[in-house]
């Protein structure tokens, strides 16, 4: 497939911990259907992790975990640009820049600042606060058009457009850079706890039953989907009957995606069945998906120096275009080259 030159897509993952089945299949498995297409740029974000206190030998082995995660799933380093943020510079310097474009009331407004730093904002990083300008500025130093963004970061992207167009409109330069368009996933929904459909499956929930760790062997899989919440009814046979049962969605969302089945088609097939029985089948095919890959992030961390070769070459090629487009943008901005 010949890809569009004029469309580059960007994303960044924080490397902070075990990735989960959350983070597979509402972004990974995306990136990797996208580098198909799409010119992609994926980041592992290790300047945003810092915005919260990271252990440093634990960052590093966070940041290897997270690119051998990468390519575990399918991402292919021959395609895809991939390389770790603090390897180009070019992050900072333009989101110091932003950091100048950007505007005190568009800040305030971020409610993932709020959640973030919780009762004791006096206490937050500014580095946490600002964070949403650096975004802005990984995907603009390249020039991103297409940012695939799941629910928590549509403000963010909205931020990183009106700074686009406050930078393009203040320096007189318009359509410099693109107004970057969010991809959203079609046919996804949320992954959830296993403990709780309302919440979000997550590293920071203190149970580990409530998510699919991508490195938990066989056993914890099945042990996990059989723990998993759910009620006493059948499967029913539309998705409106599932309003009130957030468990029971979650489990048939996850099944769903993980087949690349619409919900309503998994409906269709399991209409009427008990959840014990369709526990059997959702442990079969996570683990015939997780496993691997599972594997495969084991015998990629166990070579460190084929990681690190990894990344030297994506930040080879990032910094190619960075410094580039950097240049441009230190022209307009006024500073002397
Ligand atoms: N903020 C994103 C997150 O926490 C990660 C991220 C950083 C990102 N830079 C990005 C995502 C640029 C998309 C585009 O998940």
């Amino acid at each position: 497939m010949n890809k569009n030159f004029n469309e580059v897509v960007f994303s960044g993952v924080q490397p902070t911990g075990n990735l989960h089945l959350g983070n597979y299949l509402g972004a990974i498995k995306n990136f990797v259907e996208l580098q198909k297409k799409m010119n992609c740029i994926y980041c592992v974000v290790d300047l945003h992790a810092i915005t919260v206190f990271q252990d440093p030998n634990q960052l590093k082995n966070n940041s290897l975990e997270t690119l051998a995660t990468f390519i575990a799933c399918g991402l292919d380093f021959k395609k895809s640009i991939i390389f770790n943020q603090s390897s180009v510079s070019g992050h900072a310097e333009l989101a110091w820049i932003f950091n100048c474009v950007s505007r005190l009331g568009w800040m305030n407004r971020m409610t993932q600042f709020k959640e973030k730093a919780g009762s004791n904002k006096e206490n937050a990083s500014v580095g946490l606060y600002v964070y949403p300008n650096l975004m802005a500025a990984d995907i603009l130093l390249y020039k991103a058009t297409h940012v695939p963004v799941g629910d928590d970061q549509k403000q963010h992207l909205e931020l990183s457009r009106d700074i686009a167009q406050k930078f393009n409109h203040d320096f007189k330069c318009k359509n410099f850079f693109p107004v970057p368009e969010p991809l959203i996933q079609k046919n996804f929904s949320r992954v959830m706890s296993l403990r709780d459909g309302k919440k979000k499956m997550s590293k920071s929930e203190d149970s580990d039953y409530s998510r699919i760790n991508l490195t938990d062997t066989e056993d914890e899989i099945i042990k996990k989907i059989k723990k998993a919440k759910t009620d006493s009814l059948p499967i029913p046979e539309k998705i409106q009957d599932l309003k009130n049962r957030p468990e029971a969605l979650n489990l048939l969302n996850i099944y769903s995606s993980i087949t690349n089945l619409k919900v309503e088609k998994t409906l269709e097939e399991m209409v009427g069945k008990d959840f014990s029985k369709f526990k059997k089948q959702l442990s079969d095919v996570l683990v015939s998906v997780v496993c691997p890959i599972g594997r495969k992030i084991k015998d990629l961390k166990s070579n460190r120096s084929h990681l690190v070769n990894i990344l030297n070459e994506g930040s080879n090629k990032a910094k190619k275009i960075s410094n580039e487009n950097l240049k441009k943008i230190k022209e307009i901005v006024g500073f002397i080259n």
